[in-house]
């Protein structure tokens, strides 16, 4: 084992340490190698070195280098060392976070990392705090806690009974809504489809004027930041209606909740806090191993009415056990690296890597308007839009981009413009990966132009 864990570790950090210098997509010779894995199960075991050895040599020049420091592709973050280091410990320790019973040290470090949580994102203290595997499952529990207290009030137990004839639920979200909340729907047995849309402004924020009637059985799903443009829905307005009307509020915050951490970005959030349920993810912004994302919501008890498991072998003390918060039952206790994460940082240290990020889209975002290319969005978070002309030489540009492979970034269609989609999202980027990036991304347009 020791010998095993030791060379592991060597292994890992030659690895990083080899992320500058590689193209950030695998090559196809790397991709063709994996070929080599299509092997039927030994029959016979396998030296666990030996494992460990095609694993790395096969699998390390396979992966895209989104834990190197010029990944702008889809919203993803890298490890911060303290949480990466955490995550090798808490899979050392191989901890079912389930039940305290199962984990002491697990509970008590999401209780502890709830605490930070709710204080660094400036939300109600008393939240119930579900720790899942992604903002997608945030959002469907998030969800799951506002059919139960809309159905509860109408005398309904939806766990208990279902949906079928149950009183309807109104799901109203804005047009530009990720497609997370729309899946969390369908799971929910709220329908995909069954949902109002309102209308978007400009930059695909939910215009407050445009909402329907709201009532007592309406859930009003809202953004803090947008896939596409980082915009946030106006929290204050929005609720303001939903909550003379008793409706209920889910925020849907992936990446943009964190906004709240830097003061020079909290004004972005103002409102969001009045909300009643919020989702969001650590694996994004916080920059965690994958997978971890959040739930919030305001009153606990929803949440447990949604998730709570009840079973003679196990064991009810008054503590808060953490599988009545979240889908799951066994999991990874992924509250460590959240905790390691905000442990390293502090507050100062979380400010600065949001703020930062922030600055460096700006900086992404003035190099290519100054190269003479149309950025379509209002850069005010993470994100920024391109445009390089038409939707093809656009696509073409993106193409040649991700060929280069000094930077890795994706595209987009939005507002029906074909885009390039830049999200700073990691710690490790510093301005020398900004300015290597532009330079790269420029370098690629032009060549596509010339050859127009
Ligand atoms: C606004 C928003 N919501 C939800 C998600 C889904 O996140 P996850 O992939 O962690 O489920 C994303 C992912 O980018 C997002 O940007």
């Amino acid at each position: 084992m020791e010998s095993l864990l030791k060379s592991t570790a060597e292994r890992a950090v030659s690895y990083l340490e080899g992320l500058s210098a590689r193209p950030v997509r695998p090559g196809a010779d790397a991709i063709a190698r994996l070929s080599r894995l299509d092997v039927p199960l030994p029959d016979r075991p396998t030296d666990p070195a030996e494992v460990i050895a095609q694993l790395d040599e096969i699998g390390s020049p396979a992966t895209v280098a989104t834990a190197g420091s010029r990944y702008f592709g889809f919203v993803v973050g890298g490890s911060l060392p303290a949480a990466l280091a955490a995550n090798w410990l808490a899979s050392t320790w191989d901890q079912n976070g389930a039940i305290v019973a199962l984990s002491p040290i697990a509970a008590k470090l999401e209780e502890v990392a709830a605490r930070w949580l709710l204080d660094a994102l400036r939300l109600p203290a008393t939240c119930g705090i579900g720790y899942v595997t992604c903002a997608t499952q945030a959002n469907f529990s998030g969800l799951a806690a506002a059919r139960h207290a809309l159905l509860a009030r109408q005398g309904w137990d939806v766990e208990a009974q279902g949906l079928f004839g149950a009183p309807p639920i109104t799901v109203v979200v804005g047009d530009e809504v990720h497609v997370s909340v729309i899946k969390a729907l369908g799971m929910l047995g709220l329908g995909r489809e069954r949902v109002i849309r309102v209308p978007v402004d400009d930059q695909g924020r939910m215009r407050a004027d445009a909402l329907p009637p709201l009532d007592a059985n309406t859930i009003v799903c809202i953004q803090a930041g947008s896939v596409n443009t980082g915009a946030f829905d106006p929290a204050g307005a929005i609720i303001r209606q939903a909550k003379a009307a008793g409706a209920w509020v889910h925020v849907d915050g992936a990446f943009g909740l964190w906004a709240a951490a830097a003061p020079e970005r909290a004004h972005l959030v103002r409102g969001i806090a009045d909300a009643d349920s919020w989702a969001t993810d650590a694996h994004k912004w916080l920059n965690v191993p994958y997978d971890s994302g959040i739930v919030f919501v305001r009153e606990p008890q929803h949440l447990w009415a949604a998730m709570a498991v009840n079973a003679a072998y196990l064991v009810h003390g008054d503590v808060r056990e953490p599988t009545h918060y979240t889908p799951d039952f066994s999991r990874r206790a992924r509250g460590v690296e959240v905790w390691a994460a905000l442990h390293s940082l502090g507050r100062a240290g979380l400010a600065d890597m949001i703020e930062r990020t922030c600055v460096y889209a700006s900086r992404f975002a003035d190099g290519l308007r100054g190269a003479g290319y149309t950025v379509l969005n209002d850069v005010a978070l993470n994100q920024v839009l391109v445009s390089f002309g038409d939707a093809e030489t656009t696509r073409r540009v993106i193409a040649a981009i991700q060929d280069d492979g000094t930077c890795w970034c994706g595209g987009t269609v939005w507002q029906e413009q074909t885009a390039m989609r830049i999200s700073v999202s990691s710690w490790a980027t510093t301005g020398d990966d900004v300015d290597r990036s532009l330079e790269a991304m420029i370098r690629a347009a032009e060549s596509v132009m010339q050859t127009a």
